[in-house]
């Protein structure tokens, strides 16, 4: 159970930004769909409704709490208790969905709701150079932020932004950014 207050419930997306997130995920293929930052919930919600299957959904969560919140709530989604600036050492373990030679799958799309501007420089710089890493070469990568203007942190990483659209129907209104390899 979370408590409310818990640092999760604080900052939960509104479900029109959760469905605008989700809106840019399009699979097709062995992929997965990894969200880093699930809170308690809200964008894994659009993700599942959007079509996304459980068992392609990995949800990467910072506080244990928030983590073992997600797994009780979202049954058949791979929920890992860790740190998005650890990816390429958290795709070699044990329940990353795999191929049928026991190879992890690729990310084809990064769902993130990372507070990055909040995030000191350093540990910023290690996750943005972990999810670049992570992606696929025709991969997505979705991002939201409460910073209306201003270049995407992800874009200092390489990526290049493809759309950017503002969702007023969030507290505070939020930006949603997607970006490929550049
Ligand atoms: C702004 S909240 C978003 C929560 C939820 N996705 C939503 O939209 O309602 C950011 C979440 O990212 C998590 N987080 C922060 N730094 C992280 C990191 N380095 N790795 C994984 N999760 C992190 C926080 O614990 C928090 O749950």
């Amino acid at each position: 159970m979370v408590r409310p207050g818990a640092v999760g419930a604080v900052c939960a997306s509104s479900r029109y930004l959760a469905a605008r997130m989700a809106a840019h995920v399009e699979q097709d293929g062995p992929a997965v769909v990894l969200e880093l930052g699930g809170g308690t919930g809200a964008i894994t919600a659009a993700l599942l409704a959007r079509g996304v299957p459980p068992g392609r959904l990995v949800v990467v969560e910072h506080a244990a709490p928030l983590a073992r919140h997600l797994r009780q709530r979202f049954a058949g989604v791979h929920v890992i208790h860790g740190d998005a600036a650890d990816l390429a050492q958290l795709r070699q373990r044990p329940g990353w969905p795999a191929d049928g030679q026991g190879q992890p799958l690729p990310v084809g799309h990064i769902v993130s709701s990372l507070p990055l501007l909040s995030i000191p420089p350093t540990a910023r710089g290690r996750i943005l150079a972990a999810g670049r890493q992570a992606l696929a070469p025709d991969g997505r990568l979705v991002q939201f932020t409460y910073a209306l203007r201003g270049p995407s942190p992800w874009q200092q990483a390489g990526l290049a932004v493809q759309v950017r659209e503002r969702v007023l129907r969030n507290l505070p209104p939020a930006r949603v950014d997607v970006l490929r390899h550049g």
